[in-house]
């Protein structure tokens, strides 16, 4: 049965393309901005200020502010702020950066009615060895399942290339958050595990667009949602990285559309 269904996947026309590959530059650009400001004492609060005013600036819209999947309570600003054990979805206000500190941004905007969507994990100040080595192979794993988005490859093929690369540099891979299809939809089909046996699910097609966004931990993968329901931390407490790009297949691979000269 499965095997005669016809993939879901949407396949994106030209048309779109254009749409999303503006969309994915604005969010590529605004990262670089926000990351310029990163430094010792900043708050988390003041770099979601400075992504806010660059969204209003350029006149397009926050993919974040206000989205609310499964009645949760709405999300607050346009940006996810994400410190050392945090994973992912973490809520700016005013904590102040230090030095050592690992601090993982999330964003995304829409133009034209399409979405663009991407992570980095930037380092404050110095950072221990171990910690840099998490940001290394964090930002391999994606380029790995960048390397397997050809047509004809099996879905399930990227999140097993992530593990491989995590698991082999002896780190964690999260399982309670996944990257996903993006176009009109923030999260559209399929969703994308960063783990799991190659060869399964759907095959990918020119034209498909993927945000793949591995988070990877020094220590045990397990995970702990702080009280505002957003904040996903390490139930050890240990440093965990995110990254993630908004990527088109081709027939070369992975072209990351939120790739720019000097972002990750
Ligand atoms: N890249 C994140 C994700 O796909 C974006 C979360 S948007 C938020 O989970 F609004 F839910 F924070
Ligand atoms: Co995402």
């Amino acid at each position: 049965m499965m095997g005669l269904r016809r993939s879901r996947i949407p396949i994106k026309s030209e048309r779109e393309l254009d749409t999303m590959r503006e969309a994915a530059r604005h969010v590529g650009e605004i990262l670089l901005e926000v990351r310029e400001h990163i430094r010792p004492g900043v708050t988390t609060g003041e770099l979601d200020e400075i992504a806010a005013k660059s969204i209003e600036k350029r006149g397009v819209r926050s993919s974040f502010k206000g989205y609310d999947p499964h009645g949760l309570p709405k999300y607050p600003a346009v940006l996810c702020v994400s410190v050392n054990d945090e994973i992912v979805h973490g809520i700016p206000g005013p904590r102040e950066l230090a030095d050592g500190d690992i601090v993982s941004l999330d964003f995304g905007v829409s133009v034209g009615g399409y979405h663009g969507d991407s992570a980095v994990t930037i380092p404050v100040g110095e950072i221990e060895a171990e910690t840099a080595r998490l940001l290394e192979v964090t930002r391999a794993s994606l380029d790995d399942a960048m390397e397997v988005m050809r047509p004809g490859a099996r879905l399930s093929d990227l999140g097993h290339a992530i593990q491989q690369r995590a698991e082999s540099a002896g780190f964690g891979v999260v399982r309670e958050f996944s990257g996903h299809g993006i176009g009109q939809e923030l999260h559209e089909e399929p969703w994308i595990p960063n783990f799991g046996k190659p060869g399964r699910g759907p095959r990918l097609e020119c034209g498909m667009v993927l945000a793949v966004e591995p988070m990877v931990t020094v220590g045990r993968p397990d995970v702990r949602m702080l009280d505002d329901e957003w904040t996903a931390v390490t139930a050890d407490g240990s440093m965990s990285a995110h990254y993630e790009h908004t990527i088109l297949v081709t027939e070369d691979g992975g072209e990351a559309l939120t790739r720019l000269s000097g972002s990750h």
